[in-house]
């Protein structure tokens, strides 16, 4: 491409990424930051040579098919479940995303949702706030300390991973449910047990977490009978895709004391919380915070600008993904 590209944020990034991208490029941001319609986004496609999208946006066909212009998605995050990726590809658009730059944050997160389910400190918290606590007593608030217990990862890429290095550091011991095993490296280097069958998994973990993709392949992956599964008394940790779990069997298994506890950072449709989840004490509740440190989110920017620099220059995108 010749020229300044003109590029369009749906909403606004790290202003030290915005700064950098206002050099470089012709950009205009969307200076309310809410969600753009989608009648928008599809006159987008026809205003923008590169349009820059987060996971709040629905990048859907009839999105695609709103105009010609748009040449490259340049997606803020890793996953891109809420883009369809065969439609911009029958329409010759590119698509890249920003991996690996926000690993460490969100297994960070992972296991804070662990901590805090375990150690129910979301509930601590409350009772605080509330003005409820009434002194240190030896029965107050037991959870359940992560030492020798089972972190059962489903899916074992780069953010499962960095959660199980994370874990080995609490004295966890570490299994995984994946389509294939592991490098034996990192198998070895984590002292991680492959279960190729998800039942398997699920009936060894204290904690299971989920770090699959979002997409029809795993919709409610973890739905009534894989909560079933679970061993009693478990803890389930979302830091994936809210579509990933049925949140009505998983409310009632939390509901039950089937379960003992769940912490989610990611819901089916943000930034709605299944009501069944938000009266339950047993559920560590946040708002999509995986990545959600200064460095994290501006790594991320920096990664859409290397794709977009890429794409102008004709050379080959780092992080496509169509
Ligand atoms: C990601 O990077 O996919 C995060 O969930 C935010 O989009």
């Amino acid at each position: 491409m010749t020229g300044r590209p003109r590029v369009l944020l749906t909403r606004r990034w790290p202003e030290e990424v915005e700064r950098t991208m206002a050099e470089r490029f012709d950009l205009v941001v969307d200076q309310a930051d809410v969600p753009l319609d989608q009648r928008t986004l599809a006159s987008a496609m026809a205003e923008f040579d590169v349009l820059c999208p987060t996971v709040s946006d629905r990048i859907d066909s009839e999105v695609i098919a709103g105009g010609n212009r748009v040449k490259l998605i340049a997606n803020y995050g890793v996953g891109f479940d809420h883009i369809d990726l065969a439609a911009a590809k029958a329409k010759g658009i590119a698509v890249t995303n920003t991996p690996g730059v926000l690993t460490d944050a969100t297994a960070d997160l992972a296991l804070t949702l662990m901590l805090m389910a375990a150690r129910r400190a979301g509930e601590g918290e409350r009772e605080v706030r509330a003005g409820q606590w009434t002194g240190w007593r030896p029965t107050h608030l037991l959870g359940s300390s992560l030492g020798g217990k089972v972190l059962g990862l489903i899916g074992f890429g780069r953010i499962a991973q960095a959660t199980a290095r994370r874990a080995r550091g609490f004295g966890m011991r570490i299994a995984y449910f994946g389509r294939r095993e592991a490098d034996p490296a990192i198998a070895r280097e984590l002292e991680a047990e492959f279960h190729p069958d998800l039942a398997s998994l699920l009936s060894v973990a204290d904690f299971v977490s989920l770090h699959v993709p979002g997409g029809p392949e795993t919709e409610n992956l973890i739905d009534a009978a894989a909560l079933a599964a679970m061993k009693p008394g478990a803890y389930l940790i979302n830091t994936a895709r809210g579509s990933v779990v049925d949140h009505a069997a998983l409310a009632y298994a939390l509901r039950e004391g089937r379960l003992a506890g769940a912490g989610l950072d990611v819901y089916p449709h943000e930034p709605k919380v299944p009501d069944e989840l938000a009266g339950l004490e047993n559920v560590v509740l946040l708002p999509h915070l995986g990545s959600a440190t200064q460095e994290t989110r501006t790594a991320m920017g920096l990664r859409a600008i290397a794709n977009i620099e890429a794409w102008i220059e004709g050379q080959p995108l780092p992080d496509r993904v169509a």
